[in-house]
């Protein structure tokens, strides 16, 4: 785990002089560094995306990691829906924290994709941590806690009652936009892979790094704001770096090229071409 870690022993700063230093000694699959293959919202380019249509067909397709968007009921139940509001991706209206758990789990999150999802219904994060742990990785995206207070002391208590809170539960990592968040997660899961995601250039400045070092494993931006110089930065910094939202093959060679350790894509087959 890398928290704390190169802030205080000053070996971060020389290596950020030298940043491709480390790339020598990454594992390869071929000719390539060996990356993560993360199906976004699940297979989302194929199925319903956060279904289980979508989460099956990224097992299938051999991903490494699911992603996944918690959100919460009105009456308390962690959900997994992207938007704040059930609008776009369900056959209802309204906001997902205004509507109980019995209302969201009526509604068809599936044919708006295709009539052969007809009837999908949202999941609870908890069944997908049960059916799927052990299978694929998750990487848990807090959508918008801020508006969710105590979401995560909820998430850590459901990793928790599962015993994936410990190291050798590698595959389980919680991102989000929410800075704050993440580093309140890191205080109640400190062995538990913590994310930040970005898409905004002022997060990739050197002090933002150095700042994120200490309570995170992930960098994680969009791929417009990826370079070489912050994949390596951040590598000196002992942390990961996962990119988003690939949907074109050309997009996926330019992350592999940039060096990054994780491709969050809706399209699994881009970033390994055996599916
Ligand atoms: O995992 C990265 C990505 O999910 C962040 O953006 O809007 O798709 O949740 P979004
Ligand atoms: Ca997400």
């Amino acid at each position: 785990m890398s928290k704390q870690l190169l802030l205080e022993t000053g070996v971060a700063l020389s290596l950020l002089f030298n940043p491709f230093s480390q790339l020598a000694e990454e594992p390869t699959v071929g000719t390539r560094k060996q990356v993560d293959n993360v199906a976004h919202r699940g297979a989302s380019g194929y199925a319903p995306e956060n279904t289980i249509a979508a989460f099956d067909l990224a097992v299938d397709m051999k991903a490494d990691y699911i992603e996944i968007d918690v959100q919460r009921s009105e009456d308390g139940e962690l959900v997994l829906i992207h938007d704040t509001t059930v609008d776009r991706t369900t056959d209802g209206t309204g906001h997902v924290g205004d509507l109980s758990f019995e209302e969201l789990r009526s509604l068809d999150a599936g044919s708006w994709f295709g009539e052969e999802f007809n009837g999908e219904p949202i999941p609870t994060f908890e069944e997908i941590l049960d059916r799927y742990h052990g299978k694929i990785g998750v990487l848990i995206e807090l959508k918008a806690p801020e508006i969710y207070p105590g979401i995560e002391e909820q998430v850590a208590e459901a990793l928790i009652e599962r015993n994936l809170d410990k190291p050798q539960n590698e595959k389980i990592i919680i991102q989000s936009f929410n800075f704050e968040s993440m580093k309140k997660m890191n205080e109640l899961l400190p062995r538990v892979p913590i994310g930040v995601l970005t898409s905004n250039r002022a997060d990739t400045t050197l002090k933002a790094l150095l700042e994120f070092s200490t309570y995170a494993d992930w960098v994680n931006p969009s791929y417009g704001i990826v370079t070489e110089e912050l994949v390596g930065q951040v590598h000196a910094l002992g942390m990961n770096v996962g990119s988003w939202t690939v949907r074109s093959q050309e997009a996926a060679d330019f992350l592999f090229e940039m060096g990054v350790d994780a491709i969050i894509t809706d399209y699994p087959d881009y970033v390994d071409p055996r599916n």
